[in-house]
């Protein structure tokens, strides 16, 4: 399944890049999702698969398209044929602020698997802590940041001076900055996009060590079926606050609201797809670049069951543009 469906999962959130890329800047965030939704949804029809949004923009009543539970695929409109069952997780856009001020790091993003291979998470927020292959087992969700820098730093053989730690910029942060400041490490301040910055923690050489602090669960079960992939790790807590939180994650099937997920818990599957493609131009993935007579995109396609993880370089071609000279990188 992971090799025929990984190229098709290709086409979709490429196709979602192009079309919000063309909104980057505009300063309409509702537009840029908007347009990578209706892109995404369309190119999954053309897939052969009968998939299951698991994780999506909402509940029916809330989204129109990709809400959780809609069936996409060819199997939705094809009786004939068989096609692979699939559990879709998908963030269209995932830092709509970023593409609609033109800021870096925007990227489309989509995570399928057997049935049951990604937590059906509810829209809430999730405590995380969010480090790479070298750093897997070495940190703890409750201790304090001062503890979890001093092992990550162990485990680099370098100094907590040394560390970068990605922060999502929230008033709510406040007291992990200065804990994290106090403890000597530096910090990434981001304005959206805890995702790609969770990717890019589990990536050597990118510059960053960990991502801590409080994002969207969604998010965090797209970071684990990433991480999964690229043998990071990312502890998670959904933040419950009050018997509405309660009853939401308990509709989702959330029994201990308590727990501390673990990667392989968020996404459990054996047979995970990852991808995603850079929309505004970002440290992991270069953006949607639009030339005269073709577009060029370059997106992060991973499978697990074989161990491949492809940068891709696409360059699309507009039909009936004839002399385009496509550029070496
Ligand atoms: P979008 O996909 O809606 O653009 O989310 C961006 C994001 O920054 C995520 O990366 C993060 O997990 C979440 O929003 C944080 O939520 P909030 O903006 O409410 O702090």
């Amino acid at each position: 399944m992971e090799q025929e469906l990984s190229l098709e999962y290709l086409r979709v959130v490429e196709r979602a890049a192009i079309a919000c890329a063309r909104t980057m800047g505009l300063g309409d965030g509702h537009k840029a999702d908007q347009v990578a939704v209706e892109a995404m949804r369309a190119e999954m029809d053309t897939v052969g698969m009968d998939g299951t949004i698991v994780i999506g923009e909402g509940e029916r009543d809330k989204a129109p398209m990709l809400f959780i539970g809609e069936k996409v695929g060819l199997a939705s409109h094809d009786r004939h044929h068989q096609y692979p069952a699939v559990d879709i997780a998908v963030d269209p856009l995932e830092g709509t602020n970023l593409c609609a001020s033109g800021a870096p790091n925007a990227i489309t993003v989509l995570a399928a698997s057997e049935h049951g291979g990604l937590l059906h998470a509810p829209d809430l927020y999730m405590e995380k802590i969010i480090v790479g292959p070298l750093c897997r087992g070495a940190v703890d969700l409750d201790a304090p940041p001062e503890k979890n820098l001093k092992a990550i730093a162990k485990r680099l053989d370098r100094k907590v001076k040394d560390l970068v730690v990605t922060v999502l910029d929230r008033p709510r942060h406040e007291k992990l900055i200065a804990d994290i400041r106090k403890a000597g490490a530096r910090i990434r301040l981001i304005g959206d996009g805890d995702l790609s910055a969770g990717i890019a923690a589990a990536v050597s050489d990118m510059g960053v060590h960990a991502v801590m602090g409080i994002g969207g669960a969604p998010e965090g079960v797209l970071t684990a079926a990433a991480l999964r992939c690229l043998n990071g790790q990312i502890l998670g807590r959904l933040v419950i606050n009050g018997k509405e939180h309660r009853e939401r994650a308990a509709k989702m099937g959330i029994r201990d609201p308590k727990r501390i997920y673990d990667t392989a818990e968020l996404a459990p599957g054996k047979k995970i797809i990852f991808a995603c493609t850079g929309v505004t131009p970002g440290g992991l993935l270069r953006g949607v670049r639009f030339f005269g007579g073709g577009v060029r995109t370059q997106s992060l396609i991973m499978t697990l069951d074989d161990r491949q993880i492809r940068f891709i370089d696409s360059v699309q071609i507009e039909k009936g543009a004839h002399d385009v000279r496509v550029r070496f990188y």
